[in-house]
């Protein structure tokens, strides 16, 4: 698994490091994906999509619908939090059930339901270097996501 921090210039080059992630995937592994807007991280979970077998066109960005499930080689969760408003909204969904060892979730904006995150799962955090650039930084996690403590509620 490609862990550590990366650094790509294009849009297709995140896509294609998602790639490499998701051919790696098992079921079970929750990718807690954090970063400010514009970072590259819906086109990197069309990456981990494709890495699955699916079609990265299926994979769009936040809709009214948090959860998106696409089948593939293991079916893919893909859940966008940035329209969340209260954490209620991602209690009734049942979060947890979709952390089963049957299936991959990749959820941006984690750390709006920092609290709900399995302690173990991978963090991908996305940040702008500039222009195109953006810093990828893939990091196993063993403890309690950080909670931002402007977007927590
Ligand atoms: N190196 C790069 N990696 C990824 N995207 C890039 C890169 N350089 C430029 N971009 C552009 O940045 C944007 C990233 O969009 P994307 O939807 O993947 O970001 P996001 O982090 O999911 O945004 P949001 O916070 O709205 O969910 C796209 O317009 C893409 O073309
Ligand atoms: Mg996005």
């Amino acid at each position: 698994m490609n862990l550590g921090s990366h650094e790509t210039t294009t849009p297709d080059q995140t896509l294609r490091l998602g790639c490499t992630l998701g051919k790696s995937l098992r079921g079970g592994d929750v990718l807690a994906i954090t970063g400010d807007l514009g970072t590259g991280k819906t086109h990197f979970v069309k990456g981990i999509a494709q890495g699955l077998g699916i079609a990265p066109s299926q994979i769009t960005s936040p809709t009214f619908t948090l959860v998106h499930e696409h089948e593939g080689r293991i079916p893919l969760y893909h859940i966008d939090l940035y329209r969340l408003e209260d954490i209620r909204e991602v209690e009734s969904i049942g979060l947890e059930e979709y952390f089963s060892c049957d299936s991959v979730v990749a959820i941006e904006w984690a750390e709006r339901a920092a609290s709900l995150l399995p302690t173990t799962r991978l963090d991908i955090t996305f940040s702008h270097q500039g222009d195109d650039r953006r810093q990828i930084v893939i990091a196993p996690s063993t403890g309690r996501a950080q909670p931002d403590t402007k977007t927590t509620i």
